[in-house]
């Protein structure tokens, strides 16, 4: 099964998209967003050591999030969904290098293409059910009106700590500085695929299926 990268700025609807391809392709999302909060939850040394770079917006380190993504890869399986990695060329150079020892092929990079004012607007109003992972948002997506998540039945739903004005300032400055340069280098590898990222998630959801289909039969 193809693998893909989903890239774009944060509040670009990386996360969103990839549980609906995960949902509808049987495809696996990695993301290394997740797997950071996640190493925070538990309190492992690794994720106390990255709660402040995360919180202040800022990226942290290659090596922590190549180390995660390399032990994904080593587990073995196809069909992944890169999610908010990579971030850095280098981290792009270690996933061609990752991927090409585990004998597997980068399909397309899927650049979801969202302004800043739309990024700003989305980002305020998120929040995530506290058991499932399901992403709402106060304006798109509400909270069922029972106040329970549509997907698990969920009651309790997060604000993530680095969604405030001040750290997604720093989060845009780190993309436009550190992660946009992979746009170009995708191109140039041929796997740049650049998708309309406003509208409605169904439609944004429906051109990224049409951009895996048309490069499975390419
Ligand atoms: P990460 O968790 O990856 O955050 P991000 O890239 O900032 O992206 P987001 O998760 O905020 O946005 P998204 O594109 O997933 O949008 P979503 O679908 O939720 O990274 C967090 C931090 O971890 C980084 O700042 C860094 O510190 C660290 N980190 C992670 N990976 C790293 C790496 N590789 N290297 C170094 N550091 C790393 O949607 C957003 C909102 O919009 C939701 O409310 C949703 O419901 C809504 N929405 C979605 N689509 C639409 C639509 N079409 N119309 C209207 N609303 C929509
Ligand atoms: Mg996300």
């Amino acid at each position: 099964m193809a693998n893909i990268i989903l890239l774009g700025p944060p509040g670009a609807g990386k996360g969103t998209q990839a549980r609906l391809l995960v949902e509808n392709r049987g495809m696996v999302q990695l993301s290394t967003g997740d797997m950071l909060r996640a190493a925070q939850s538990s309190g492992t040394e690794m994720g106390r050591k990255v709660a402040a770079v995360m919180a202040a917006g800022q990226l942290v380190t290659d090596e922590i999030v190549i180390g995660l993504i390399g032990e994904k890869l080593a587990e073995g399986g196809s069909g992944f969904i890169f999610d908010g990695f990579p971030r850095t060329l280098a981290q792009a150079d270690a996933l061609d290098a990752l991927l090409k020892r585990s004998g597997q092929t980068l399909d397309a990079v899927v650049e979801m293409q969202v302004d800043d004012t739309a990024l700003v607007e989305r980002i305020t109003a998120r929040s995530t059910c506290g058991t499932c992972g399901e992403v709402y948002n106060d304006i798109s997506k509400p909270i069922p009106a029972d106040g329970k998540c549509s997907v698990c039945g969920g009651t309790e739903f997060k604000r993530r700590a680095d969604d405030n004005a001040e750290s997604l300032k720093q989060r845009l400055m780190e993309y436009y500085k550190k992660t946009s340069p992979l746009i170009g280098y995708y191109y140039h590898a041929n796997k740049l695929e650049a998708v309309d990222g406003l509208g409605e998630i169904a439609e944004i959801a429906d051109s990224i299926a049409a951009v895996l289909d048309r490069r499975a039969t390419s």
